[in-house]
């Protein structure tokens, strides 16, 4: 079994482990579990899925709704799950953010634990307590702030995923070591090729200071009200992006990540040559690096859920390590991405 590694929370009442999922289900016997996962996941890892009573959702965006939550509760009733059933969540950031909400409201809350199967649910999804269901045509509109019994991330799944959809968690993870202070952007840097070839220990190594970081993110703001905000690196315009071409949200988040540090360029705080050599080693990674400014892009700034009134927080970056949230007012933003026009990388 592959060495176990643990973080806790005293602050939040969780733990994170990154380690064989066999030690989970050690972890796991004495209780009484239901799993909940997706179609894909089922057929993929069928042997384990059957090892406990389960829930089955069909896989896409379009399963976190009020009728898929529907569903899982009643098939909770129907399962006769009591207070002291556990909810196991297996799958990707749709199941985990599905799960954890149906498990957050039945019975006024039951244990539920994350195990999260794509790349951006182990660097992102599954890390900070957040879940939640699409409403009223927009994303995450109902939803809880509760914290799982724990995380727990196996990266050997990774191997079953789907080549866009690890490029997709990729950006999640570029992006988070570029925002926090530590090793993982010279680590990801130096360990390109094995990265891309999605071997699990490097994988290991880079998602291990990604949810640390994340974690002790959360720590200050468990009511995503402030410093929180920072991992909003490159979604401001990202969102823009995602709505404007229909991509994956990571790959979005890639472009806006250029999008932010253009606007850094622009503003005097990042060197034009560190961020081209940013973009290049991105673009080395399989990650999507155009960008250029649309006015319909200003729209969505507009209403960014970052926006209050007429200003919004917008995450700049100084250096790879190095970011920080600076209030601008939208024309002062407007500007910025004006000069930012003629910036190329
Ligand atoms: N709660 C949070 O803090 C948070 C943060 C970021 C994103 N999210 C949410 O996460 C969702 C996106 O998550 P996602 O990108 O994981 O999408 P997803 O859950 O739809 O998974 C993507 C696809 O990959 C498949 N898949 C997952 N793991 C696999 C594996 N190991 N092998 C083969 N196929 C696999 C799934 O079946 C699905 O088809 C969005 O709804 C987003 O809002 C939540």
């Amino acid at each position: 079994m592959q060495h176990l590694i643990q973080y806790q929370s005293l602050l939040l009442n969780t733990r994170v482990y990154l380690g064989d999922y066999l030690h989970a289900l050690q972890i796991l016997k004495a209780r009484d579990v239901i799993l909940i996962t997706d179609e894909n996941l089922k057929s993929l890892y069928p042997a384990f899925v059957s090892k406990f009573k389960h829930i089955l959702i069909p896989p896409g965006e379009e399963s976190k709704s009020m009728d898929m939550l529907n569903h899982v509760l009643n098939q909770l009733f129907e399962m006769k799950a009591s207070r002291d059933t556990l909810i196991l969540a297996f799958g990707g950031g749709v199941v985990t953010d599905l799960a954890a909400f149906a498990a957050g409201i039945f019975k006024r809350g039951i244990d539920f634990v994350l195990m999260p199967t794509s790349l951006l649910g182990m660097a992102d999804a599954a890390i900070g307590g957040k879940s939640g269901i699409n409403f009223y045509n927009a994303k995450n509109q109902l939803g809880l702030i509760k914290q799982p019994l724990f995380t727990f991330i196996d990266t050997q799944f990774l191997r079953t995923l789907p080549y866009l959809q690890f490029l997709n968690g990729l950006a999640e993870l570029v992006k988070s070591s570029l925002i926090f202070p530590g090793n993982s952007w010279d680590f990801i840097k130096t360990n390109q090729e094995s990265l891309m070839k999605t071997q699990p220990e490097t994988l290991q190594v880079v998602l291990d200071e990604a949810v640390q970081n994340k974690l002790q993110l959360v720590e200050l703001d468990v009511s995503d009200m402030g410093k929180r905000q920072l991992l909003n690196f490159g979604h401001s315009f990202g969102h823009a992006v995602e709505a404007n071409e229909k991509i994956l949200h990571g790959l979005a988040v890639s472009k806006g990540m250029i999008a932010a540090m253009k606007l850094s360029v622009a503003a005097g705080y990042l060197r034009l040559n560190q961020a081209k050599s940013i973009a290049s080693q991105m673009e080395a990674l399989g990650l999507p690096v155009s960008f250029t400014f649309k006015a319909e892009y200003l729209i969505y700034l507009e209403q960014d859920k970052k926006c209050s009134g007429e200003t919004m927080n917008f995450v700049f970056l100084k250096n790879p390590g190095e970011a920080f949230i600076e209030k601008m007012t939208l024309s002062q933003l407007k500007s910025l991405a004006y000069d930012a026009r003629s910036i190329s990388f």
